[in-house]
Parts: structure tokens; C-alpha cells; sequence
């Protein structure tokens, strides 16, 4: 993900923002640049590559303004050139962006339309010129940035500076977190504390929808609605900077909560932005068009992630999927033809089933292709290929973002398949890109429910028994929902598929057991609706998780309904993969467990 950094400083601050940008280089990037006023004037260096390019840079043309952004660049819309590097700029502002901004396209032929001429293909420059346009109608900068956040769609955190305007910076988060740090007559933004540390440890954290006006005198934060509030002060322990909490209680509660952040890092990796088609990191060796057959193997919830891309797999690219747990895979040694493919997913990389199986295949002459979160890991190492997941170290022992961020990439690899077996022309894969590109800013709608979940996560902690129900792709999300309940809460959890319910788990059905009905409005809705009737006329009590239509055409009484927001049915997983994570943590935290570290579990399970 890219990072972002702001000082309204008292001397110069170039050397402050450098400083900044480099405790931000662990994120990745591919570009750097900083913007500051020279006697009220914009003025911006910017480098491709690394830091050291653009501090070569400085040191040919210095910079000498007391106010800066900052920013390193993840390349998300158009390629890693100085071109493209932040900061973007139009003679009134200068702005650094970390996220995805879904409905650039549309608001750049809007302004286009209005004479705008963009200078890049990327889609921070339409905020850059968004703001600018409203300046030129006369608002000022403040009611400018004001009128322009509510018609920005996706997950972004953004930082201002203006021309002429000395003493104050804006910034503001939609998705993608942004840190305030207070110093001695000096005030700075930044993508998290650890950017801010070699300044101070006094840190305010920006939630969800907010924006500020920074000041050397410190913060002016509104909410979405644009009312004044006040958001918590906190020295962050030095220690802790590497792995910081920030705002939570639990390191399971932030990473629930970075998915928008890292899920969207983690698209813009595998796909073109601009043109709306996949655009894998880096050539595979082989060729999806000659595969006869797809083998899939992981653990616990890299399994179910691996369940739910069998569906994507077999739909999109009419490639037959065999999956198993990787425990199986290893002892049962299935017959796997040379040349063929076995694909592994593993969030740690370590996992001994996993890579006992990623041996078998590969002593079978398979290609094998590993997701993973740790591209140093052995699983990583010993693969023939890897399709990396950019979600950022996972410290919770419940896997939440590594999962949603496998689901990114399963998708995207899926619809590359398609295009390579010629089962997708290029107006279905725009089509199904375009839903992938909604899907940061539907999680962080997502997120938004969490009230309503942890008011039903109190109900649900006095059941002995759960179960959690779903067709078609919504039953991994089933079985994914009951794992993360029982992992972390302790209480007993099944999934099911919804059409089994009649075959056996139906008898389990009273008014002591929740079932949780996982079911967004698509085609085989009715069905699950069916099942949902079955439950009701037994006195069971339903759960919902869903969206307005289903939740009309449904027509039932549950004992809650949490409303996801609408979507392409296509990317309901990694969107519903946040309501089902928050109920178990919030089950959890109820009733006092251990969070982020439950009894019995380990976060990378290294023996067998
Ligand atoms: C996830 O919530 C569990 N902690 C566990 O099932 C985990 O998914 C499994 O051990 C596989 O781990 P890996 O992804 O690191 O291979």
C-alpha cells in the first residue's frame, strides 16, 4: 500500500518528510515524491524507485518550505514513473493518496467534460482536480475538499496542501487509515504512528469518514457530516511501534478493520486499474489453456479460501477444481498428472501440511503456485511460482485479512484463467474487474454494521451450538463463519451447506441454536430462502447475513438481519468475509477469551 506523510512544520521540512517516508518503505513502493511551499508556490520533487532518488533529488534543488506532503507509491493506476509518483498537483494544490478511488473514471470524463486536462493516468489526479475545480468556483479550500470526499467511492486516505496557504494542511480517511501526531509547535499526518515516531509518540488516529485541518497549533477533526468531534489522544509505547494497534483492543479487531486498506493494495497488484482487465505481477510458468485439471490444496481457513475459488475456477474458466485438506492431500496422494497444476495457499507460508503437499505435487511434476502472505516463507521459496497477498504482517491467530486478501488474488487468478482458456471475452472481464474494484469501499461499508453485529454477538455468545449456512460460494463462507466463531470464542460452530440442512443437521434445529444464514440476493437466493423457512417452522432462530432485496423477498423474522451492502454476487465472499469475522470477535470479546491468541491454537501451524 502506498504511504502517505504531512508536516506543518516550524523550519524546513523536507528532511522531516524523508525521515517519514522512510519508516513507510516496509509498505512497498515503486515511486516516491514530497510537495512543500517556496514563498507561498507549490513546489514538488518526485522520483521513481527508491527514497535515495528522490533525496538525490532534493539535494540537487533543494526545498526549503516549512509545510509538506510526503508520499511513497504503491503503482495502482499507471505505471511506477515520476510521472505518476505523488504528489499530483494543479496550481492551486498539491495531494498524496494511499487506496483506491473506484469511481475515478467517471468523475475524470466529468471534468474533462468541463475543460480539465490531466497530466497522468492516475486516479489521484482527478481528486487534485476535483478540489481545484471547486476552488475555481470560489469555495475555499476547506469547503472545496468538503464538497469533493462525498463523491470519492472506495477506500483512500488523502493529505492536501495549498498554494499560498502556509498554515494549514487537510487530510482525510475513507478506508485507509491516517494518524495525527502533535509536536512542540509542529503538527503531522501520517499512514500510521511508526511513520511519525522519529517526531512523537503523541498520536490521535482519524476513524472512519473523518477529516482534519491541521494546524501548528494542533487538529480540527469532523466527521463525515462535517460536525466538530473529539477523537482520542494516546502516547503509543516506542516498543510497539513496529506492531501497533493503533485504536483497538485486539491486533484481530485492526486487521478486521485494514481489510478496505489491503484488500485494495492488494487488487491494485493484480490489476489494471485503468483499462479494467488482470494484470498478473509476473508471468506464470504455465499456461491455464492446457491445464485438464486444477488441484487446490491448504489448511483451515486458506482451505475454505481455496473452496470458494474452486467455484470461481470452475465458473469463470470451466477449469475442473479437485481440493483437499492438505493433510489429506499429503497421506492420500492423489495421482496428479506431469505438467498439471497444484495450486497452495498458506497465509505464513509454514504450514507443514501445507508444504508436504507442495512436495508431493512437485515430486508428481507439477507446476505448483503458492499465495502467500510471506514471500520470504519456505512455501514461498520452494513453489515454482508465487502469487503474493500484500495484506502486511497478521498477528491475530484468526486469520481475517490474509483470508480476504486470498480471495482477492484467487479471483483475479481465476479470471486470467478465463481469459486464457477463452471462456471470458474482455467485456466480461471488465465486468467482473469492475465489481473487484468496488470491493475495498463495500468492506468498509461493511465495517460500518458493526454495531448492529455486536449487539447480536451478545445473543449469539450464550448458544451452545451454531450453524451457519450457505449456497453455492456462501458455503465455504459457512464454513469459514463457524471456524472463526469456535477458533476464538470456543463456542461450537458448524458450517453447512444450506441444502444439506434436510439430510441429517435439521434435527439439531430448536430455539437454542442460532443458525446463521449467509445469502446475498443471486441466483439460487430463493433456495436458500427455502432453507431458512425449514429452520423458522421449527422454532429455530435466523441470522441473516444479507442484503435489502434478499431480506424483502426472505420476508421472515429473524432473530437479526445485518444488512451487507449491494454487490456483484461474484465478490460477496471477500465482502461478507467482514460481518462473519466481526460476530466472532465481538462473540469473543463477550465473552472475555483470549482474542488474539486462543487457547490451544498457534499462528502457523508447523508440525503436523
Ligand atoms: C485461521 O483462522 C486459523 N488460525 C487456521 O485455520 C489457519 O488458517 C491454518 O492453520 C492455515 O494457516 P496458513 O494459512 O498459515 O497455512
Amino acid at each position: 500500500m502506498c504511504g502517505i506523510v504531512g508536516i506543518v512544520g516550524r523550519n524546513a521540512v523536507a528532511g522531516q518528510v524523508i525521515d517519514a517516508l522512510r519508516r513507510l518503505e516496509y509498505r512497498g513502493y515503486d515511486s516516491a515524491g514530497i510537495a512543500t511551499l517556496e514563498d507561498g508556490r507549490l513546489e514538488r520533487r518526485r522520483a521513481e524507485g527508491k527514497l535515495s532518488n528522490l533525496q538525490l533529488k532534493l539535494v540537487q534543488s533543494p526545498l526549503s518550505g516549512a509545510i509538506g506532503i510526503g508520499h511513497t507509491r504503491w503503482a495502482t493506476h499507471g505505471r511506477p514513473n515520476e510521472t505518476n509518483a505523488h504528489p499530483h498537483a494543479t496550481p492551486r494544490l498539491a495531494v498524496v493518496h494511499n487506496g483506491i478511488i473506484e469511481n475515478f473514471r467517471e468523475l475524470k470524463a466529468e471534468l474533462q467534460a468541463q475543460g480539465c486536462v490531466f497530466e497522468t493516468e492516475t486516479d489521484t489526479e482527478v481528486v487534485a482536480q476535483l478540489v481545484s475545480r471547486g476552488m475555481d468556483q470560489q469555495l475555499s479550500p476547506r469547503e472545496a475538499v468538503a464538497a469533493a470526499l462525498p463523491r470519492l467511492r472506495g477506500a483512500f486516505a488523502l493529505a492536501f496542501l495549498f498554494a499560498g496557504e502556509e498554515d494549514f494542511l487537510i487530510g482525510a480517511r475513507h478506508g485507509a487509515p491516517l494518524a495525527i501526531g502533535f509536536g512542540e509547535g509542529e503538527t503531522y499526518l501520517g499512514s500510521d504512528a511508526l511513520a511519525l515516531a522519529p517526531f512523537t509518540d503523541e498520536i490521535t488516529y482519524l476513524e472512519e469518514g473523518d477529516w482534519t485541518v491541521l494546524t501548528r497549533a494542533g487538529a480540527e477533526i469532523r466527521d463525515q457530516a462535517g460536525t466538530l468531534v473529539a477523537r482520542p489522544r494516546q502516547r503509543i509505547a516506542t516498543q510497539s511501534f513496529l506492531v501497533d494497534k493503533g485504536n483497538y483492543r485486539h491486533f484481530m479487531a485492526k486487521e478486521i478493520h485494514e481489510q478496505p486498506e489491503v484488500v485494495g493494495r492488494t487488487l491494485a497488484h493484480y490489476v489494471d486499474l485503468a483499462n479494467g482487465r488482470v494484470a498478473l505481477p509476473e508471468a506464470l510458468p504455465f499456461d491455464f489453456a492446457t491445464l485438464s485439471r486444477l488441484s487446490i490444496t491448504a489448511c483451515g481457513t486458506a482451505y475454505y479460501a481455496g473452496l470458494v475459488a474452486k467455484y470461481w475456477f470452475e465458473s469463470l474458466a470451466r477449469l475442473p477444481v479437485e481440493i483437499d485438506v492438505a493433510s489429506e492431500t499429503r497421506y492420500r496422494e492423489p495421482p496428479l498428472e506431469a505438467n498439471g497444476l497444484t495450486l497452495v495457499i498458506s497465509q505464513s507460508g509454514e504450514t507443514a501440511d501445507t508444504l508436504a503437499s507442495l512436495r508431493y505435487a512437485k515430486a508428481q511434476g507439477q507446476h505448483t503456485l503458492a499465495v502467500v502472505n510471506v514471500p520470504t516463507s519456505t512455501i514461498a521459496r520452494e513453489a515454482s511460482a508465487v502469487a503474493p497477498t500484500l495484506a502486511g504482517p497478521e498477528i491475530g491467530v484468526a486469520s481475517t485479512k490474509a483470508f480476504s486478501c486470498q480471495l482477492t488474488v484467487l479471483l483475479c487468478l481465476a479470471i486470467a484463467a478465463g481469459r486464457a482458456r477463452g471462456t471470458l471475452d474482455a467485456s466480461q472481464e471488465r465486468r467482473l474487474v469492475d465489481a473487484l474494484i468496488t470491493v475495498p469501499g463495500l468492506m468498509a461499508e461493511a465495517v460500518k454494521q458493526e454495531g448492529a453485529i455486536e449487539g447480536l454477538a451478545r445473543e449469539i455468545a450464550k448458544a451452545r451450538d451454531v450453524l451457519y449456512l450457505g449456497r453455492g460460494t456462501a458455503y465455504p463462507m459457512a464454513l469459514e463463519g463457524a471456524l472463526k466463531l469456535k477458533e476464538i470464542s470456543y463456542i461450537h460452530a458448524e458450517g453447512y451447506a444450506a441444502g444439506e440442512l434436510k439430510h441429517g443437521p435439521i434435527a439439531l434445529i430448536d430455539d437454542a441454536v442460532p443458525v446463521i444464514v449467509i445469502a446475498p440476493h443471486d441466483a439460487i437466493f430463493e433456495k436458500t430462502v427455502s432453507n431458512m423457512q425449514e429452520v423458522a417452522a421449527r422454532g429455530g432462530r435466523i441470522v441473516l447475513i444479507g442484503d435489502a432485496r434478499g431480506a424483502e423477498a426472505a420476508g421472515l423474522d429473524t432473530l437479526a438481519t445485518l444488512m451487507m451492502p449491494d454487490l456483484d454476487p461474484v465478490v460477496a465472499p471477500i465482502v461478507y468475509a467482514v460481518p462473519i469475522q466481526l460476530l466472532a470477535y465481538h462473540a469473543a470479546v463477550v465473552l472475555g477469551k483470549d482474542v488474539d491468541q486462543p487457547r490451544n491454537l498457534a499462528k502457523s501451524v508447523t508440525v503436523e
